[in-house]
């Protein structure tokens, strides 16, 4: 099931918004080509776009914790840190059960990248809704700071 960004999802900082949104859209790119049967090669790709993606948002979000001291900010990198090596890890598990079951004459590669698909989607949901979410207090404080010190 593709994700839908709804209003709900915004942690008050546009720039990381505009980065769910992408991720959101990369993530529903991945799930459309897995239902038309792409090849190997443009999942490869389109995952490969989907993983750097996500490092540079991670990257960029970690820098705005950094930046506004959030106090969270450990654990937070250290659940980033778990996704991605769990992503690079996952796919390649994923994409040899397609290779599998080509290998055994079935062309259902949708199938074999569900599961993948669903774990990501949920991470995805969730760790916007509960764990980026924690950030919004933080940010608006400490954009209402910097309104104040303009003044
Ligand atoms: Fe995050
Ligand atoms: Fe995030």
């Amino acid at each position: 099931m593709p994700i839908q960004w709804r209003d709900k999802m915004s942690v008050g900082s546009r720039v990381l918004d505009e980065d769910h949104k992408r991720l959101i859209d990369i993530l529903n790119t991945f799930e459309q080509m897995t239902r038309n049967g792409a090849s190997f090669e443009a999942l490869d790709q389109i995952f490969q776009e989907l993983a750097d993606y996500t490092r540079d948002h991670f990257a960029r979000e970690e820098r705005i914790q950094q930046e506004i001291n959030y106090p969270l900010r450990q654990t937070h990198q250290e659940q980033h840190r778990a996704m991605v090596a769990w992503l690079l890890k996952a796919y390649k598990t994923y994409k040899a059960r397609r290779q599998a079951a080509e290998a055994r004459g079935v062309s259902s590669d949708h199938d074999c990248y569900e599961e993948l698909l669903s774990i990501l989607n949920t991470w995805l949901t969730r760790h916007i809704l509960q764990e980026d979410m924690k950030l919004k207090p933080h940010l608006q404080r400490h954009l209402e700071a910097a309104a104040m010190s303009d003044v």
